[in-house]
């Protein structure tokens, strides 16, 4: 139906006759001749129509944003001054010689030039997803993963499906179940990754797998966070955690140079615990300079309690974070970041305005200046390289709080103080602690599957509190694009982490009991990770959300405004599945 896409109406056309096929961005009727914008999923291009030929001009007297539409006509330059640069098409515009409406469009229900709830968008997704903005956007994902595939086939990669309907796959969050009509009170559950197939096709000898596919996971949701989202999902044998870096790393950074022409560099490497002692974050936005520093060891003989009890507790922590400028900070603007540190558990923000370093005490002000010797504040300054103008914030408690508290600190000040660089900061974040202590007992820091370094199972069981886990995320602009690690091979050791986790022998067997038979027969040392392409795709196209991303997406509440999902099931359908209801939201009848 069409000769040209939109965007190929170009200078080179000149004289030619094209047909385009799209619709009707927008119209103008300016003295007697009449304009439209006629819109494809390339560009927009500027059509003509010339009341001299009548029959044509009253078609096109009919047109109305977003009719559906196909015309022929001559392409002509446009006349000076109405170049419009900004556009594709914009040295140009077509003289309609004919036209045909495929079909007409009922007034919209948003209106593309104005602020429309994202419910209501979500609601005509169809209508949303026409806006050039968003259509690039899907468009740009669709090239990131041809170009992914690209690259996982050219280094011998299979892509082989795993199922949908499955065993629960622990991720951390809840699972999506279905019920079985086939076999009454069983339950199917969606996978939260396909971490375990891809384990045992590594133990088939496929050796290397990727599959770009959904997973689900019922979990608070955020701007980062889908119910369903995609991953990059990778798996090798024999490669060592290096590998599996270089080679993903790789996969990166030729996407980037493909996609956005960026040249991301190499991935600098950070331990765990230096993410958390320097950026309060275990995903780090290195384009924000401030950082936390810590000075437990220079107040723990001050006067002040509230700094000298955390620096005296081997679970305590005191830091600081230096604000270059801060010093303008007012007294209602601290009183906000100290509410703000609140919602963290901080129970202040203890401050120190440096006005003139050179004055010494003199020079400074601050509410707690009385409890500080002057040795201590003139290693605290040094510490932190204090100018004059800098504000230092303060943290005092336990060592979770202050770090959430300053972490999160870190990244509104950032904001704040618009200090973010504008550049792309990858790197990867290592030796994670194979385990989270908390009073319910141990919990995975990755996933059950996930190998610790350098213990055997025995000694793994006599201290897991102190062991580090061989996994690796990576992490781009303080968002955490990837994760993965080596895994368990052997069966002992895959025992030992189910026990330390609270998975008594019974549990394993119900739960994990194909994955530990499977171990016995000769299972290779494997490692792999997986990409959140949903948030590879943000970040390159600059969204704030994966929900622009994702052609149909949620909302916050976890529904679907357009199909109304989820809907009530049909009594005779729920029957026939044997479940029965014991709580219905929202059904008030
Ligand atoms: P993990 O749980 O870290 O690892 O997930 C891998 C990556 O998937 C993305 N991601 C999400 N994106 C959108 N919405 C969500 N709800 C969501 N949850 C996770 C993140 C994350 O880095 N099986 C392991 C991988 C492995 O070990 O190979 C796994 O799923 O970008
Ligand atoms: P107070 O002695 O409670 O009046 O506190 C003196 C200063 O210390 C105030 O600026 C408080 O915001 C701050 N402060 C109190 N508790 C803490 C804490 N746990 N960490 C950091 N600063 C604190």
């Amino acid at each position: 139906m069409r000769s040209h896409y939109c965007e190929q109406v170009n200078e080179q056309e000149l004289g030619n006759q094209v047909t385009v096929a799209g619709w009707i961005h927008k119209r103008r009727d300016l003295g007697g001749l009449i304009f439209a914008d006629v819109r494809d999923r390339t560009a927009l291009l500027q059509v003509v129509f010339d009341p001299d030929l009548q029959d044509m001009f009253a078609e096109a007297n009919k047109l109305r944003q977003e009719f559906c539409v196909q015309i022929t006509g001559e392409v002509r330059a446009r006349p000076e001054g109405q170049i419009n640069e900004r556009m594709a098409t914009g040295k140009v515009e077509m003289l309609a010689t004919e036209i045909k409406i495929l079909n007409r469009s009922a007034p919209l229900p948003i209106d593309y030039n104005q602020q429309v709830s994202e419910e209501q968008r979500l609601r005509y997704r169809y209508l949303d997803l026409r806006r050039p903005e968003m259509n690039e956007k899907i468009q740009f994902r669709a090239r990131v993963a041809s170009a992914v595939r690209r690259y996982m086939d050219s280094r011998g990669f299979l892509d082989i499906e795993t199922p949908m309907l499955t065993r629960a796959t622990p991720e951390g969050a809840r699972d999506y179940l279905v019920p079985s009509r086939t076999h009454k009170g069983k339950f199917f559950a969606l996978p939260q990754s396909p971490q375990l197939f891809k384990q045992l096709l590594m133990m088939s000898g496929f050796d290397r797998y990727y599959q770009i596919v959904k997973c689900f996971r019922d979990e608070d949701l955020r701007a980062d966070r889908q119910p369903e989202f995609t991953q990059i999902d990778i798996e090798t044998t024999f490669m060592s955690a290096d590998d599996v870096r270089a080679l993903t790393e790789d996969m990166v950074r030729n996407l980037f140079q493909e996609m956005l022409n960026v040249d991301l560099g190499d991935f600098p490497i950070m331990p765990y615990s230096e993410a958390m002692s320097r950026y309060g974050s275990d995903k780090p936005d290195l384009r924000n300079p401030l950082e936390l520093v810590d000075i437990a060891d220079l107040v723990k003989d001050i006067e002040f309690k509230v700094f000298s009890g955390p620096a005296n507790d081997s679970k305590g922590r005191v830091a600081v974070i230096k604000v270059p400028g801060g010093a303008r900070l007012s007294r209602k603007q601290i009183d906000e970041y100290t509410n703000f540190v609140g919602i963290y558990g901080a129970k202040g923000l203890a401050w120190m305005k440096v006005n003139e370093r050179a004055k010494g005490m003199e020079g400074l002000q601050s509410p707690v200046l009385k409890f500080f010797p002057e040795n201590v504040v003139n290693e605290l300054l040094a510490r932190v390289d204090a100018a004059d103008g800098d504000i230092l914030l303060f943290g005092a408690d336990s060592q979770t709080v202050v770090t959430e508290a300053l972490g999160a600190l870190r990244l509104k000040l950032g904001q704040d103080f618009d200090l973010v660089e504008d550049s792309w900061k990858p790197l990867w974040v290592v030796d994670f602690p194979m385990f989270e202590e908390t009073e319910e007992g141990f919990f995975a820091l990755h996933h059950p599957f996930t190998a610790p370094i350098g213990v055997t199972a025995e000694e793994l069981k006599a201290n897991p509190g102190a062991t580090l886990s061989n996994a690796y995320d990576m992490v781009l602009n303080g968002c955490e694009v990837g994760g993965g690690s080596v895994r368990i091979h052997d069966n002992a050791m895959q025992q030992a982490v189910f026990g330390i986790l609270g998975i008594d022998e019974a549990e394993a067997e119900e739960k994990f009991g194909f994955l530990l038979e499977a171990l016995k027969y000769g299972a290779p040392p494997h490692a792999g990770l997986a990409f959140g392409l949903d948030r590879l795709v943000m970040l390159m196209v600059g969204a704030s959300s994966i929900r622009d991303v994702i052609a149909f997406p949620k909302t916050t509440t976890a529904q679907c405004p357009l199909t109304d999902a989820p809907g009530y099931a049909n009594p005779a359908a729920l029957a026939e599945l044997g479940v029965a209801l014991a709580e219905r939201s929202g059904a008030k009848e």
